[in-house]
């Protein structure tokens, strides 16, 4: 994304804060995204989480992505938005009923079930709606993603996903359960991934679980290997490494494995295509750092709060020398910080601020805290 003094000066003219989306970048990521996924005979289903605005997701539905949701809204969105019913998954460790019996209504293409409890409730209400719920097991496959702790999700002692260990079990109560159709094997190890040698872990996992399954007269159709791809939220203009993503898993799944094999990438996606701009309301000095107020807070991009993410911040307007800054927000929360003793050019009030690879998992994210607008959208093609 290219912040030139033409782009800058249209972005002044809208009121602050608010996100910009770059949507030809947007379309780059997913060509190639999408290229490089199908030469290697795989399948990816976008992430809805990271980004649920109906433009961008309108646009990701036009590359023939299938959807991965982790509620009925984003489901009707996403089919509202153009993504097939019959290439959408749903996931997520808490489905309600009504939202089993929309999914089913729509006719999704698989439940990813984390429970042997779900499974029991799936089976229950696809009964009493005469439908046939196709399943995929999430299956929890113990491996470390090294990535930030709140965003590990497949490790044993964990909310999500079936243990290896309950697996005889979970598979004797399905043999029983009339109206569910064993579809696949689910796997999510975590997210923000950057250490790809994580993934070769999962593919030796997966390689023993499909043999398991299979001995047991039960080879998966699908494998879904989940998201996590990562991005360098340092280098905000590197281009994430889809093909070598791709061909780790190329490299180390069983060759004799002929199941379909599908991902549900979100952040490596949607995130470079996107920034939070906002304004200097004041230069602050404390004791030891000066403080930049921002007018856009941490109810405008919850990460850094949330989980001391790191977002690069630039200044789009000054060409002073540089000095350190804490850029904050205006949040009633000491959290309510985007960064520490942040190198930046001279910065006064009334400067634009940029805050990067902010396209996924930002706008969703925004909250009504203190009373706050939520924050608007700014597209490329429309300014
Ligand atoms: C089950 C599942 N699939 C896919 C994703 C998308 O991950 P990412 O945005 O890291 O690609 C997530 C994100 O947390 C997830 O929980």
């Amino acid at each position: 994304m290219m912040f030139t003094t033409e782009l800058t000066g249209k972005l002044k003219r809208h009121e602050t804060p608010f996100y910009y989306y770059d949507l030809d970048l947007l379309r780059e990521t997913l060509a190639v995204a999408s290229g490089e996924a199908a030469k290697r005979g795989f399948k990816v289903h976008y992430a809805v989480k990271a980004n649920f605005n109906p433009v961008i997701m309108k646009i990701i539905a036009g590359y023939g992505f299938g959807a991965d949701c982790v509620s009925g809204n984003e489901i009707d969105l996403a089919v509202n938005c153009g993504f097939p019913a019959d290439e959408t998954v749903f996931a997520g460790v808490g489905k309600s009923d009504r939202e089993i019996e929309t999914a089913l209504k729509l006719g999704i293409k698989c439940f990813n079930a984390e429970s042997a409890a779900e499974l029991e409730v799936l089976n229950e209400i696809a009964g009493k709606a005469g439908r046939r719920a196709a399943v995929a097991l999430r299956i929890n496959p113990n491996v470390e993603a090294h990535t930030l702790k709140h965003i590990t999700t497949g490790t044993d002692e964990n909310k999500f996903g079936i243990r290896i260990a309950e697996l005889e079990k979970v598979i004797s109560l399905l043999s029983g359960l009339e109206n569910i159709d064993f579809r696949g094997i689910h796997f999510h190890i975590g997210s923000q991934i950057t250490d790809l040698h994580v993934y070769r872990n999962l593919c030796l996992r997966v390689n023993e679980l499909w043999q398991w399954f299979t001995d047991r007269g039960m080879e998966p159709e699908d494998i879904n290997l989940g998201g996590g791809l990562g991005i360098s939220y340092e280098e905000p203009d590197r281009f994430p490494s889809f093909a070598d993503y791709f061909d780790i898993f190329r490299e180390h799944l069983d060759r004799k494995i002929r199941s379909t094999i599908s991902f549900e990438l979100g952040r490596s996606l949607t995130a470079g295509c996107g920034a939070l701009i906002s304004k200097v309301l004041y230069v602050k000095p404390g004791t030891s750092e000066t403080f930049i107020i921002l007018d856009a807070g941490m109810t405008d991009l919850l990460r850094p709060a949330l989980y001391h993410a790191f977002h690069r911040i630039e200044n789009l307007t000054s060409v002073l020398p540089p000095g350190k800054y804490t850029v904050a927000g205006p949040i009633c929360e000491s959290t309510d910080i985007f960064g520490k003793f942040i190198s930046l050019p001279e910065t006064g009030r009334g400067d634009l601020i940029a805050i990067r690879s902010a396209g996924a998992y930002g706008e969703v994210m925004a909250m009504r805290y203190n009373m706050r607008s939520l924050p608007p959208a700014v597209f490329s093609d429309d300014i």
